[in-house]
């Protein structure tokens, strides 16, 4: 017999690798504290398990309400989605799903969750007027995207490969311009906030020297990583007295807006979720 509750709401995060996400700590944190008989699992799928899954989540079968998609699936997800919302198209990919009257419905919640932590952590952050993202990855779609939605009138993306910042450029339009990564102490002068997404530093790369003294007064130098929550790049900044902020609270700000939809409630994010997260990255890095 089956001893699912019928009436609870199931979520997921798929992902090839899944293990390593730190999203179910987060919200199963939230189920606990707003007591909700609800349910946030990881689910192991591999490319090509997507299309299964995706049918199994549109008939209703899995049992599932909707949940978070990450690596590899972020694009991929958007080519299923019934209807994505402008965020997501314009990002490129989704993070979030959830099913309405049968239909899958697809959001990005990585640029709420960015701009959301440095609302919190560095008030006035979108004061400036330019930015600095450094990398071209994934991950700096979702930045990009929130430094024109906060209505910063230059990005430069700078990068290794500096064709991958040109795509991004040509994606975003003409507030953005790409570099290659030999112009970034050029760029980090007068600019007002300096983001990265890169793992540059860690592992044993070598993370270009700056000096970020040179940026606009009341500048502020953020990292999206999080592992370890003082990234070489931060420390960099910190040390030469520059204000900076580090990336795990976009982790929990952008996981805020998939719980409100898939069971009805928006969390608050914590200093005790802050501090749990932080001991588990302690004891499983
Ligand atoms: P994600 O999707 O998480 O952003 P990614 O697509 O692998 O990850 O991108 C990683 C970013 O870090 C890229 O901008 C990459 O530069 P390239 O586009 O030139 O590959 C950058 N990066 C990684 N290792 C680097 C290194 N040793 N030096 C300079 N840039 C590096």
């Amino acid at each position: 017999m089956d001893k699912r509750d019928k009436n609870q709401r199931r979520a997921f995060v798929i992902g090839d690798p899944i293990s390593h996400s730190r999203s179910p700590l987060i919200h199963r944190y939230w189920l606990e504290a707003a007591c909700l008989d609800g349910s946030y699992d990881p689910v192991a799928v591999t490319a090509s398990d997507l299309p299964a899954f995706v049918s199994a989540l549109k008939d209703g079968s899995s049992g599932f309400c909707g949940g978070n998609v990450t690596l590899p699936h972020k694009e991929a997800i958007l080519e299923f989605a019934d209807e994505a919302d402008v965020t997501a198209r314009e990002i490129g990919a989704a993070n979030t799903v959830w099913l309405e009257n049968g239909r899958l419905m697809a959001t990005n919640t990585d640029s709420h969750g960015f701009s959301a932590n440095l609302d919190e952590t560095a008030p006035g952050w979108d004061k400036g007027k330019s930015a600095i993202v450094l990398g071209a990855g994934g991950a700096c779609r979702a930045i990009v995207h929130a430094l024109l939605a906060r209505g910063f009138s230059s990005v430069a993306i700078a990068n290794r490969t500096e064709a991958r910042a040109r795509v991004l450029a040509d994606r975003f339009g003409p507030r953005v311009s790409p570099h290659g990564i030999e112009s970034l102490q050029e760029l980090v002068s007068g600019a007002d906030l300096f983001v990265n997404t890169t793992s540059l530093g860690m592992g044993g790369t070598e993370a270009p020297l700056l000096d970020f003294t040179v940026m606009a007064e009341g500048a502020l130098v953020t990292d999206i990583v999080y592992v370890p929550l003082e990234t070489p790049l931060l420390a960099m900044a910190k040390r030469q007295g520059v204000a900076t902020a580090d990336g795990l609270g976009m982790l929990l700000h952008q996981a805020v807006p998939g719980f409100e939809k898939w069971f009805g409630l928006r969390p608050q994010v914590t200093p005790e979720l802050r501090q749990l997260l932080i001991a588990d990255m302690e004891t499983h890095t």
